[in-house]
């Protein structure tokens, strides 16, 4: 069974091809054109996936070394996202799926990036077999779900305002960083010192409000962009130059943080002895260690996605598709399906 995956909703225009659930190919190209922007701009968006989108089809297939007529399904992100980017892609793969009769299933985004861990490469043996909590942290989402192998989940957190990849990039954004900064903040924090300020963890032990946090599974960046936008302005340009290094790892330790305490907690809390983590932000390098240790420290088996697997790509939309029919939840046939622009928290 090959199944052709699609993937439009944001600024990444992805097309990946699965043979019996296994990446044959996955090809990204990722927009640049926003970078003059400090940030996506819906319009262009739309624009660059319809210039790329045959190209990169073409490609995926070309990859896989088979032919269009080879292919058995269509599976393309439905939302949420840029309502325009995801109509390019789901729009298109309808319509290729249409003219060769092909069944086609709808995927959503969100749930695609919490089951990326478990996308399968040739000679893998990763199983899907557990319980799971799942950490979900990309550019506009933050949430801890409790999922089981059949495909249900319970979101039991989720931010109450920014994402932690928006906060990685609005922060950075600050600091004279181009965007997307989530990556740059990672590199620069290499060098730096995470102690050298003490940023706000909201909604955590380490929080100074009265407010609880036992059993509070919501996040809050918000008030992290503030306190990092007070200490720029706070301190002269010279000073912040200087310790650039210092303050990105000060602030991707005070996410990172957040992040590591809530989902451990959870995993406890709901006795589930297996952690995902997913979406852009996992594939932080400072997140993917300190989760590591906090696992390894409670027993806890920790799958993270291969970084290639963590920011949008579309072997995660076609990996989704192939457990949906696996497990006998594929909604085939739904050439009806409306593009959605955001996630229903269940
Ligand atoms: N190494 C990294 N460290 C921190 N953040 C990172 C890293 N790599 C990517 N990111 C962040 O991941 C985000 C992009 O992730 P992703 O592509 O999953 O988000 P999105 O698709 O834009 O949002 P959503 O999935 O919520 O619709 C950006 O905010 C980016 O800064
Ligand atoms: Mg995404």
């Amino acid at each position: 069974m090959n199944i052709l995956g699609i993937e439009t909703s944001c600024d990444e225009t992805s097309a990946a091809v699965l043979q019996k659930g296994h990446v044959l190919s996955n090809i990204i190209s990722s927009q640049f054109i926003h970078k003059t922007y400090g940030g996506v701009v819906p319009e262009l968006a739309s624009r660059e996936h319809e210039r790329l989108i045959v190209s990169v089809v073409d490609r995926a297939i070309i990859e896989a070394n088979i032919q269009k007529t080879d292919l058995d399904i269509i599976a393309a992100t439905s939302g949420p996202g840029l309502i325009g980017a995801v109509m390019v892609g789901l729009c298109f793969a309808q319509g290729l799926g249409y003219s060769l009769g092909l069944p086609f299933i709808p995927v959503n985004h969100i749930e695609a990036h919490i089951f990326s861990p478990f996308i399968q490469e040739s000679g893998d043996r990763k199983a899907l077999s557990e319980p799971f909590i799942s950490l979900t942290v990309s550019g506009g989402h933050t949430m801890l779900s409790l999922v089981d192998p059949d495909l249900h989940y319970n979101v039991i957190g989720r931010t109450i305002d920014d994402a932690a990849g928006e906060a990685f990039d609005k922060t950075g954004k600050m600091l004279g960083l181009d965007y997307p900064a989530g990556p740059l903040i990672d590199k620069l924090a290499e060098e730096g010192d995470p102690e050298f300020h003490l940023f706000p963890r909201a909604l955590t032990s380490h929080s100074r409000t009265s407010r609880s946090y036992r059993d509070n599974y919501d996040f809050s960046f918000s008030g992290l962009k503030t306190s990092v936008l007070n200490y720029i302005e706070q301190n002269d340009r010279a000073f912040i130059e200087k310790h650039l290094p210092d303050i990105a790892a000060s602030i991707q330790a005070a996410i990172i943080d957040v992040l590591v305490e809530k989902t451990v907690a959870a995993a406890i809390k709901y006795k589930v002895m297996n952690i995902s983590v997913a979406g852009g932000v996992s594939a932080n390098s400072g997140l993917r260690k300190k989760m590591a240790f906090a696992c390894k420290e409670q027993d806890i088996l920790l799958t993270i996605p291969k970084a290639v697997y963590s920011t949008d790509n579309a072997a995660m939309i076609a990996s989704l598709a192939s457990l949906k029919l696996a497990r006998g939840r594929a909604e085939q046939n739904s050439y009806d399906v409306a593009p959605f622009a955001s996630f229903d928290y269940c």
